[in-house]
């Protein structure tokens, strides 16, 4: 045999195998062509101008080119890992969702952690809430518990959604300050804003600074609702507890963290799985019906409040063990979409206004961000049970309708039907009422679970939100902008709000913030604010 036959061998299906001469693969071109030399352009002589003839070349820089496709519009840096959801008990007097019915069945998952504040590119232990997404494949499609690890939102509706993210994220003009909240615009827009009260002191508090992902509570935060076989509606909130329980880090340690490690928390997350060591986290509910929900002085509707674990136990319904890390972080961690809409028959959604907003703005953003509709065709967003529907065509569509019926009905007696047995039937619940753009007075109160909040921690946990309030209310240049955050505070603790104004050399207290809800007239800025000023 010749040299260059043993350079080639034909695999079982025909195809050729060709090895270079070390024996590794040849190297080809995306078309599959093989290639002769990638260290050198093709030029007019060794020393002459390159040629347009260059398809390999031509075709390599334009592949880099375009490497980058849009981070997330929020949560942009994020790591992910694939693991199963185990139920433990059947739930079918409460779902009829598939994945609850049988004891010990394994689904698999997918989890993405992330900061929501920085960019791609910024680190780990930044002071910000991380998302905890959970993406299920059941055997109804693919169901999204889209999560925090704090189980309060800023914001009472998703209309305020662009305007919080925008006060966060750095200015248009300088494109700074990267860090988080240390921020006039952030908490400008916070103090305007009293409801986000509750949250910001999560925000302060250690749990903004996790040790890792590993010991990290998560959230659903909306009020969802659960759907049994007979159309029983039950009103459910979503926890994720760490096995290995809570843990943050110190402030002075996330600082240095974050200089000497910004990947900590993916290294973490890394090793922790590459060792075996897997991380798991129980799914416990908050199972309440209406007149349940009518004994709270707060809406169960409101973002902006949790049931205390007190008053309504959680209950453990499963596991979640994270067992692999993606092979292709680009492939499945980057181009994972979540989304709130995202549920099988059996789960359903409240009239939560921030929840309704969010049904829309994800597949929205990842129409834009995934480059097309057909997102899905993708192995990590697609389910993992049979599918059939009349989708066709499209940027990047990998399939589509088989054979010539692709629209229903049709004569052919081809193609998928619906079921109104077995389909998605949205819980029927009776609404009325004036078409209004109106905050329900049952949202009004932003003050007592800020409180609770702050009461509930230990004395340590206090100084640390207190050192936090010091630390970012310091970088903010505003005077007018640190009073009222004060004044909020002295809606919150005194005591707090004393030391916070004594550290900022606040020569006397301001008055304690209105408790009503502002007014269109109150939101006026102040003239003392004008971007001319400043
Ligand atoms: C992304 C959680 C509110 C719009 C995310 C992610 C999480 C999350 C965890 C990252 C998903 C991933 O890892 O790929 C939450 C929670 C909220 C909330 C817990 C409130 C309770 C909102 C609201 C909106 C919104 C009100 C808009 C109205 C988005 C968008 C993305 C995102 C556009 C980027 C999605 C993508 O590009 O794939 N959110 N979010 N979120 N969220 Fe939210």
């Amino acid at each position: 045999a010749t040299i260059h036959d043993q350079k080639l061998h034909r695999g079982a299906g025909g195809e050729l195998h060709q090895f270079a001469e070390d024996g590794m693969p040849v190297l080809t071109t995306a078309q599959g062509g093989p290639v002769s030399d990638d260290q050198n352009t093709l030029r007019v002589g060794a020393r002459g101008p390159a040629l347009i003839d260059d398809f390999h070349f031509r075709e390599k820089i334009f592949h880099f080119d375009h490497e980058r496709i849009p981070e997330r519009v929020v949560h942009a840096r994020g790591y992910g890992a694939h693991g199963y959801f185990e139920t433990y008990e059947s739930l079918a007097a409460y779902t009829r969702a598939d994945l609850f019915q049988r004891p010990g069945e394994k689904t698999p998952a997918f989890v993405r952690f992330s900061t929501v504040a920085g960019s791609k590119g910024s680190f780990d232990l930044a002071r910000d809430v991380r998302g905890f997404a959970v993406k299920i494949y059941t055997q109804q499609g693919n169901w999204d518990l889209v999560g925090n690890n704090i189980p309060v939102f800023f914001i009472q509706d998703a209309i305020k959604f662009p305007d919080v993210i925008h006060s966060v994220k750095p200015e248009p003009d300088r494109q700074f300050p990267q860090a988080q909240s240390a921020h006039d615009n952030f908490w400008d827009f916070i103090t305007l804003t009293p409801e986000s009260m509750h949250m910001v002191m999560w925000v302060m508090s250690d749990r903004a600074i996790p040790r890792s992902f590993r010991f990290m509570e998560g959230f659903g935060v909306h009020t969802f609702r659960f759907v049994n076989a007979a159309d029983e509606s039950t009103f459910v909130k979503f926890h994720w507890k760490p096995k290995l329980g809570l843990q943050s880090v110190a402030w002075n340690e996330a600082v240095k963290i974050n200089g000497a490690d910004p990947d900590f928390h993916r290294r973490d997350l890394w090793q922790a799985i590459q060792s075996g060591n897997f991380p798991e986290w129980e799914l416990c509910v908050q199972l309440f019906d209406q007149d349940f929900a009518d004994t709270f002085d707060f809406d169960i509707l409101d973002p902006t409040k949790i049931i205390p674990e007190e008053i309504l136990p959680v209950k453990p319904i499963g596991r979640l063990v994270l067992d692999r890390m993606p092979e292709n972080f680009f492939a499945e961690t980057e181009q994972v979409a979540f989304m709130t809409q995202n549920v099988p028959p059996g789960i359903d959604f409240s009239n939560d206004p921030l929840l309704q907003g969010r049904n829309f703005s994800y597949l929205d953003t990842q129409l834009k961000r995934l480059g097309g509709p057909n997102f899905t065709h993708l192995p990590i967003n697609a389910p993992k049970c049979p599918f059939h529907n009349f989708q066709q065509d499209g940027h990047m569509a990998m399939r589509n309708p088989v054979g010539r019926v692709n629209y229903q009905p049709n004569s052919w007696n081809q193609g998928p039907r619906e079921s109104p047995v077995q389909g998605y039937r949205h819980f029927p619940a009776e609404e009325q009422g004036p078409k209004v753009r109106l905050r329900p007075e049952s949202f009004a109160d932003h003050y007592s679970q800020a409180r609770q909040f702050y009461i509930s921690q230990t004395p340590p946990e206090q100084r640390h939100i207190a050192a936090a309030l010091i630390f970012e209310l310091s970088k903010v240049e505003t005077p007018v902008i640190r009073e009222r955050m004060v004044s909020h505070l002295l809606n919150i603790d005194e005591t707090l709000a004393s030391k916070v104004g004594h550290a900022l050399g606040f020569k006397s207290m301001p008055n304690p913030a209105d408790a009503a809800m502002p007014t269109r007239q109150d939101l006026e800025p102040s003239p003392a604010l004008s971007i001319v000023e400043r």
